[in-house]
């Protein structure tokens, strides 16, 4: 009997790299964002010494980066230390075969060895199918909030996809 279609895609998952920083652009830019190639190289670098942020990088077979999740540590007086995953993209051809699960896993998995207790993502309300998706990884709706930003500048405001 053949069980092909049980076996979890093959996928390898790990800390970015300044070489990944293009494929890493193109992942945040289906997430709604413009983030240049060097901007992207220059948060992967601060990342890389930055015990409280993780960015993860999930590649299939064809060795192509095929989704990227960050992962910070946050502390708040009122609610104390959780991890919090900060940006989730699959690449928009590789979505639906498990690379988002894995990479959740993933984060789960460090930030458990870390003893962290907590993880939260915070996701717009538009996002819909991904709200069904982080069900699915065991997260549960905690609450609604709306989001306000000001500017310290002058200058555009910031993005606001999510
Ligand atoms: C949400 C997302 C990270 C999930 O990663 P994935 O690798 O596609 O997910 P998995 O294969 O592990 O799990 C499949 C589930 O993901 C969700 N999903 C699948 N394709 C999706 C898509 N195109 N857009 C949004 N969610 C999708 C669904 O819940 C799906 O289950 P379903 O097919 O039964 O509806 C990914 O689809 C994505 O990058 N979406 C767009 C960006 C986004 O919404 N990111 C989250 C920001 S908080």
């Amino acid at each position: 009997m053949s069980t092909t279609h049980q076996q979890p895609t093959p996928m390898d998952i790990r800390p970015a790299r300044i070489e990944d920083a293009a494929g890493v652009a193109k992942l945040l830019d289906q997430l709604g964002y413009d983030r240049t190639v060097e901007m992207v190289r220059r948060a992967i670098r601060a990342s890389a010494s930055d015990p409280e942020s993780t960015i993860l990088v999930a590649f299939m077979a064809d060795k192509q980066i095929a989704g990227c999740l960050q992962m910070v540590f946050t502390r708040r007086l009122a609610e104390g230390d959780r991890g919090e995953i900060a940006s989730l993209v699959v690449d928009a051809d590789r979505r639906g075969k498990g690379v988002g699960a894995r990479l959740v896993q993933a984060a789960v998995d460090r930030l458990r060895a870390q003893g962290v207790a907590n993880l939260r993502v915070r996701c717009n309300v538009k996002r819909e199918r991904a709200h069904r998706f982080y069900e699915r990884c065991g997260f549960r709706r905690a609450k609604t909030q709306t989001v306000f930003d000001r500017p310290l500048s002058p200058g555009e405001w910031p993005s606001t996809t999510d």
